[in-house]
């Protein structure tokens, strides 16, 4: 029988985290807001806690701040790795961008693997990394193998098994990049058995835990990954923007040398001395001044994300994509919708993704006359997640009686093809 919007509601009476959704702002309550794997929701601590540094601390204290500040992007780092990551102290840091860490950390990879011709990756992956893998094959003269994970056939949901990687996978390939969540589909990788099966022929990978980090739990140390990085700003709600994160596993640290040695990662930093000397404690993975507000963003955030348990939010994030699947299968399949998301709860995320023809513009119709906010992926896909401390039951559930009205109504054919440049 169809799922009732007292159903939802009940879901949300059950749910230890429901109160969560008050510690965000909520602009317009009647919006629908289906982003979080985007751009997460603001926290009202976050207000709060910038004011106070602005005022009580670069205000007050100015240049001698930074006595206080400079160890900040490791203290984050330790907080976004205890609370998301499965990860002990001194083995994060959180600094610059999702991109500049990938192209630290694949460089590193590669030259630690000397002699090796290969790269792996995915043609579903994110485009950042697809494209940064190409500039370094072609800097380091090496091949860039893509795993074809979109034809059909080749693998359900983008998936990247052990089975479709083990044939690509030799003793001439230096690194291998794979997301923890595929940023389309949601399909989601095996940690562990990935990274063994990468171990075994000697090459390295590199993780990005972009789509997952804040959705469900990883437990980085136990898995013996190596390297990983992720960003803040999606389930990690800390905002546009915010500083991004990568993780070194302690044990392999010193195999490692990043190829900007910014001032950051020297040994004696404030020595100002002639050569590089690189720290050998996770600085030495630091290039620069750390942004202390996007530090103190990422804090607020990744603290509600400690108290609420990643464990509980992960078991959100499947309640409430079952949730949707079941409204999609009742209400969105005969509208000429299919789903591109794995419908095993252990094999996806925070997000699923929905197929239609008329996806981007459907999309648009949406957000113009619905109060829907999802997201439009090319070919023909909408995205739509439950962020776990900042969506209810409730929210996710008219948000998909409205898509259904919206598409029952052909909102869509009010829209004209030519889009936002941000979709
Ligand atoms: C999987 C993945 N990797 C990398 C990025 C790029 O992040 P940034 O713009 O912080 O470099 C994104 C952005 O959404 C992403 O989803």
């Amino acid at each position: 029988m169809a799922m009732t919007r007292e159903d939802a509601a009940q879901l949300d009476a059950g749910d230890v985290l429901a109160h969560y959704k008050n510690e965000f702002v909520i602009a317009d309550p009647d919006v629908s807001y289906l982003d979080g794997n985007s751009l997460g929701r603001l926290p009202k601590r976050t207000v709060e806690v910038v004011n106070k540094f602005l005022i009580e601390e670069w205000g007050t204290k100015v240049v001698d701040g930074w006595g206080d500040w400079i160890d900040e992007a490791s203290k984050s780092g330790d907080l976004i790795g205890r609370s998301a990551l499965g990860a002990a102290s001194g083995q994060v840091l959180a600094c610059d961008t999702t991109s500049v860490n990938f192209y630290q950390l694949c460089s590193a990879a590669i030259k630690a693997r000397p002699g090796r011709k290969k790269i792996i990756t995915d043609s579903a992956n994110f485009p950042t990394d697809r494209y940064i893998l190409q500039g370094l094959a072609k800097e380091h003269g090496l091949e860039l193998l893509m795993i074809d994970n979109e034809s059909t056939g080749v693998t359900k949901h983008e998936r990247i098994t052990p089975e479709v990687l083990a044939p690509y996978l030799d003793e001439s390939v230096a690194l291998v990049s794979l997301q923890v969540i595929q940023y389309r589909s949601g399909a989601r990788s095996d940690i562990r058995a990935l990274t063994d099966l990468v171990r075994a022929h000697g090459a390295l990978l590199v993780w990005d835990a972009s789509h997952a980090v804040g959705a469900i739990a990883m437990d980085f140390d136990k898995s013996g990954v190596d390297l990983a990085v992720g960003c803040t700003y999606k389930y990690g709600n800390s905002g546009p923007g915010s500083p991004a994160w990568l993780y070194v596993s302690k044990a392999r640290q010193r195999e490692f040398q990043v190829p900007i040695q910014g001032w950051f990662a020297q040994r004696d930093q404030f020595a100002m001395g002639a050569n590089f000397e690189r720290s050998e404690e996770m600085r030495g993975f630091q290039i620069a001044s750390p942004s202390i507000f996007g530090m103190r963003t990422i804090n607020s955030a990744f603290e509600m994300i400690e108290e609420a348990g990643i464990s509980a939010i992960e078991a959100k994030a499947r309640a409430g994509t079952s949730m949707m699947i079941d409204l999609f299968d009742e209400w969105l399949a005969p509208l000429g919708f299919a789903l591109n998301t794995p419908r095993e709860a252990g094999e996806r995320g925070g997000h699923i993704s929905l197929w239609h023809e008329q996806a981007q513009r459907i999309s648009v119709a949406l957000r113009r006359f619905q109060r829907v906010i999802p997201d439009y992926r090319v070919p023909n896909q909408i995205r739509v997640a439950i962020s776990p401390l900042a969506t209810s039951f409730v929210e996710v559930f008219d948000g998909f009686a409205r898509i259904r009205k919206s598409v029952m109504d052909k909102e869509y054919l009010q829209i004209s093809n030519e889009g936002n440049r941000v979709t």
